[in-house]
């Protein structure tokens, strides 16, 4: 609960508001959105089915936002046939002022990060819990190639990182993660790119390279709107 009393949830459902306002004025009848993974992307998919007659359809970043969005009757498209989407409209776990994201805690980080790339604008929408100075207190998750999971542990320890395989998970790619506890980032573009490069890596949860664009933050005096200092 915030001080006005407020809960995550609802934060959560404000911002997902906030963003539907966001993306509202521009939507399209041809228009495909890229779509989240997570309980605050949900809220955003909930919202978003009002709105179905207005666009097109959408690009889902997870099998799981791919069922919710037919649920609610609205098309799911395979990226490769769309190219480009105007709007990819996301949570994460953690953001920082620069709007780099820590992400991947619900294991879609791999396709949120490629229909990200194919974005002309990312909203993140979160609750001010997510909002940090230093990105590291979430542990980072990295997806890797099953076969490669104790070398890509070893390398982490390397950079620092106490590395922990996250048990029973398995990508919608067929992969697995490891998360990096005790790992603060001071740099978190360099970070991101160090860490692609250790063979077998697919991806890591750090959007720095291409954070958002739009913050929307849910806190107790309202949705702030921030962009990248
Ligand atoms: C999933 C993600 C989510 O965006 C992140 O975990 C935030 O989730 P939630 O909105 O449930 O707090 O990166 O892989």
């Amino acid at each position: 609960m915030t001080q006005d009393g407020l809960s995550q949830d609802q934060l959560k459902d404000a911002v997902a508001a906030a963003a539907i306002d966001e993306i509202k004025p521009w939507l399209e009848r041809g228009t495909v959105l890229g779509i989240g993974t997570g309980s605050t992307a949900n809220r955003f998919i909930d919202r978003l089915a009002r709105l179905r007659d207005d666009f097109k359809g959408a690009v889902a970043s997870s099998e799981a936002s791919a069922e919710r969005l037919r649920s609610h009757g609205i098309e799911v498209f395979e990226l490769n046939s769309v190219g480009t989407v105007p709007y990819y409209i996301d949570g994460a776990d953690e953001v920082n002022a620069h709007l780099h994201m820590i992400k991947g805690g619900g294991a879609a980080l791999t396709r949120e990060k490629i229909v990200a790339a194919c974005a002309e604008r990312f909203i993140c929408i979160a609750d001010a819990s997510k909002r940090v100075d230093r990105l590291g207190e979430f542990p980072l998750p990295v997806e890797v190639i099953p076969m490669a999971r104790s070398y890509v542990a070893r390398e982490l320890v390397k950079l620092g990182a106490d590395p922990v395989y996250r048990q029973g998970v398995v990508t919608d790619n067929g992969n697995q993660i490891i998360d990096c506890y005790e790992f603060m980032i001071d740099d978190p573009v360099a970070m991101e790119a160090r860490l692609n490069a250790i063979v077998g890596v697919v991806t890591n949860g750090l959007f720095a390279a291409r954070g958002a664009d739009v913050l929307l933050l849910g806190g107790e005096g309202g949705v702030e709107r921030l962009i990248p200092v």
